[in-house]
């Protein structure tokens, strides 16, 4: 089983390209299918859940090519629309976003028959407001056994909508479901997200009438059609935000390009007041750290709050700093799984109900190592970069759900990292840096 191993201890220091949004790009590509013509999507992040999104797409009837490593062009044309059309295939299953396609399609055709999303083990994850809002547009949702969605409509109506919480993912699926609907939809207590201003951006360049994606009133008001666009997807905030935070956890001076850094002002606020250096330019951030940082206090919140995507990798930095910092997770209740893995490094984190209560210690030593989810293998990853000695991480194929190339952006840093396979691979890598 292939996992990463780590030699800590080196300052990470140059410059590193952020891919497009991984969050932005799900929406976006699932959007494509709501029109027939052709859909060229550039700056799509290369990470697996792209790849099974689109592969689910192709399985559907729909043209998918890339025109390199990070274009890609969808033509929802050739989707048969019948009542066998089912996207569900092994790996669907494993992803969060399988579940754009239920807007996507029931917008287009009236019908959509999906299998119940999967992701990350981070919480519950009810998908009770995505119903909630398709069914205000008119459309009857059914779970079957087995695990199926099943959503359908005579036509579909522009209504209101109260979101009950804040969710990115159902304020995505409504908008989506809405494009084409008859009439006005108005989505209340939407989520705010960097990514939902781009989905609704690119629905709004394939012909859509979408206003107020950004603030917590989102209003669309239905169009006949929809055509082909090109559009260019934002840069991925998380992303740049671990590469911020690994900055600062190695003491390093790191230049992350390809960022748009009002989107990073939670992040680079709280990394300022631990006393890290960030500076910003047009499109890149330069961090820097020196020294121990001090602590601080954070609250996991929807857009402009602090990221929970965030909260690990933020936590790792924390277990380093002086004094006790605290960490309450407020979107999610799963997320602190990670806190067993760096207590094995040396790291003092207590958690009691939502809360972590992180006792700064002076330095972590390499451990063996499983990531249990996406963000905390990034985590786990930084803290092995800190790390005293060699750090494995098992579990990588959460990691690669969501960042390109990690380890080869880790390397070009300075950082001694590489994806083994077998253990004589791993006693090489050893003897090779020592
Ligand atoms: C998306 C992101 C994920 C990120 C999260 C919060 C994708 C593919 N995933 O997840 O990386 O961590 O936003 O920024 O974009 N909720 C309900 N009912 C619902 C939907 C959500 O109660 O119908 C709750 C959730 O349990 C959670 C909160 O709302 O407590 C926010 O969830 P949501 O924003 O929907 O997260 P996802 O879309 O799943």
């Amino acid at each position: 089983m292939e996992k990463y191993v780590i030699k800590g201890g080196k300052a990470l220091e140059g410059e590193v390209t952020i891919a497009g949004a991984k969050n932005a790009a799900l929406g976006i590509l699932a959007a494509a299918v709501l029109t027939d013509e052709e859909c060229i999507i550039e700056n799509v992040p290369y990470v697996d859940d792209t790849k099974v999104l689109l592969r689910a797409i192709e399985n559907i009837g729909a043209k998918v090519k890339y025109i390199d490593t990070h274009t890609v062009s969808i033509c929802g044309g050739t989707i048969h629309n019948d009542e066998d059309l089912c996207v569900d295939d092994e790996y669907i299953r494993k992803i969060r976003a399988s579940y754009y396609l239920l807007g996507a399609l029931l917008g287009k055709f009236n019908y959509a028959q999906v299998a119940l999303p999967g992701g990350c083990d981070i919480g519950l994850r009810p998908i009770d407001q995505h119903i909630k809002g398709f069914k205000a547009l008119g459309a009857t949702v059914d779970i079957e056994n087995g695990g199926k969605i099943i959503a359908k409509a005579e036509n579909l109506i522009g209504n209101h909508v109260y979101l009950d919480v804040v969710t990115v993912g159902a304020t995505i699926n409504i908008m989506m479901a809405a494009v084409l609907a008859e009439g006005k939809t108005t989505i209340e207590n939407a989520a705010k997200e960097p990514h939902i201003v781009d989905v609704a951006n690119f629905l709004n360049s394939m012909g859509a009438n979408i206003k107020g994606a950004g603030t917590d009133v989102i209003r669309i008001r239905g169009v006949q059609k929809l055509k082909g666009t090109e559009y260019s997807i934002i840069p991925d905030q998380i992303e740049a935000g671990t590469f911020m935070t690994m900055a600062v956890a190695t003491k390093g001076n790191i230049l992350i390009k390809n960022v748009i850094p009002k989107h990073l002002e939670a992040i680079t606020s709280k990394l300022n007041e631990i006393g890290a250096r960030v500076i910003e330019y047009d499109d890149s951030v330069r961090v820097m750290a020196d020294g121990r940082m001090k602590s601080t206090q954070i609250k996991t919140l929807p857009y402009p709050g602090f990221p929970t995507d965030m909260q690990p990798q933020m936590a790792t930095t924390l277990a380093l700093s002086q004094g006790t910092s605290v960490i309450t997770e407020s979107i999610f209740e799963n997320r602190f799984r990670y806190v067993n893995e760096l207590a094995r490094m040396g790291a003092k984190i207590k958690v009691e109900g939502n809360s972590a209560v992180i006792t700064g210690v002076d330095g972590y030593k390499g451990a063996n190592l499983v990531a249990p989810d996406l963000r905390a293998g990034a985590a786990l990853v930084i803290a092995g970069l800190a790390a005293e000695g060699f750090s494995t991480v098992e579990d990588i194929k959460y990691i690669l759900r969501g960042y390109e190339d990690f380890d080869g952006k880790i390397r070009a840093l300075g950082g001694d990292i590489e994806v083994v396979d077998s253990d004589k691979e791993l006693q090489k890598f050893k003897l090779r840096v020592g």
